[in-house]
């Protein structure tokens, strides 16, 4: 099996960003170890924290962020840095190209119920000459993107990754400490019987959203004359997975639960960096008007409604939306 250096220098990826990319691996490997020692290592539950975004912060939260920002910061291949558990973005080596923004530890709900968990990464290029203490650096939408990932602490350990010449998915040798190709070119099928959504927020939804899914449950005696089976593992990264692997529609709607909170994912290292392996992969990335890569970000915790997967059914959600 081949290893990940000369798959991504094969796809054009230069040794700058391929030895940047090496470094998030290197802390996700150890965020992977800490996430499979689970209770040994002490680190379940709570701080008594919130971050920027009025959440608590996990105690793995705290430990994968920190992870990454020391690794890269140190490392001296990053400009600055945007993460989740950072109120603001955090300057680096004033002379590198490469901004990250991330998401330490994604679906950290499941984290005490050793369920599925991911660390989501998006790499952009800084403008040049910019300051690496002006956050507006990272104000660039997802099509600027040179790569983007998400590793996935499971049963085994795998990472899907694009750097633009399709997505890859590797899986971590744990003996060796590589991660190996094991799925070449991930191609989503166009079509699904398939859906994820967080049903309880049903009634919640605009009218679009409410028709389509409606629709779906209807079944083989509704519109669509065919049923759909529902899966939601409450993290976005396991949610993708999925998708990536086998095809599927996914979708974190705009909700008016809390009217000051109409949306739930994050753009910059959520949304963005899953649009472009979900479209490397064929298939579509939309808020349900826009595509998600196109959108222009005005603040560096921005949320967005996101409906992605398999080509032919997020088109039909769109239909119900024009
Ligand atoms: O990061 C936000 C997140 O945890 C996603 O990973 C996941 O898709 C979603 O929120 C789960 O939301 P809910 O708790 O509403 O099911
Ligand atoms: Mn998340």
């Amino acid at each position: 099996m081949r290893r990940l250096p000369p798959v991504l220098l094969e796809d054009g990826c230069s040794r700058e960003l391929l030895s940047l990319i090496r470094t998030i691996l290197a802390a996700c490997k150890e965020i992977s170890f800490r996430v499979g020692q689970g209770a040994l290592s002490g680190v379940l539950g709570s701080t008594l924290d919130e971050n920027i975004q009025g959440e608590t912060q996990k105690k793995l939260d705290v430990l994968s962020n920190q992870l990454l920002k020391d690794i890269l910061l140190e490392t001296g291949y990053v400009k600055a840095i945007a993460s989740e558990e950072e109120d603001y973005t955090v300057a680096g080596n004033p002379d590198a190209k490469f901004i990250v923004a991330f998401d330490p530890l994604d679906g950290s709900s499941n984290i005490d119920i050793n369920s599925l968990v991911g660390t989501i990464f998006s790499i952009m290029e800084a403008p040049e000459g910019s300051d690496a203490n002006d956050p507006s650096i990272f104000m660039q939408p997802g099509d600027k993107q040179v790569a983007a990932g998400y590793v996935l602490y499971g049963p085994s350990t795998m990472l899907a990754l694009t750097v633009g010449k399709g997505t890859r998915i590797f899986t971590l040798d744990k003996t060796h400490g590589s991660f190996l190709l094991t799925h070449d070119f991930a191609q989503i099928p166009a079509k699904t019987n398939e859906f994820a959504l967080n049903m309880s927020n049903q009634r919640h939804w605009q009218p679009a959203m409410q028709n389509y899914v409606a629709d779906l449950l209807a079944g083989e005696d509704g519109p669509r004359k065919e049923n759909f089976n529902m899966r939601w593992i409450a993290a976005m990264v396991g949610d993708v997975h999925r998708v990536l692997t086998r095809g599927g529609f996914f979708s974190y709607p705009a909700d008016t639960k809390d009217p000051k909170k109409p949306y739930k994912l994050r753009l910059l290292y959520e949304a963005n960096p899953m649009a472009m392996l979900i479209e490397q992969a064929g298939g579509i990335a939309s808020t349900g008007t826009e595509r998600i890569m196109s959108i222009q970000p005005d603040a560096i915790h921005q949320r967005v409604a996101v409906i992605l997967g398999s080509k032919d059914e997020v088109e039909t959600c769109l239909s119900y939306h024009n």
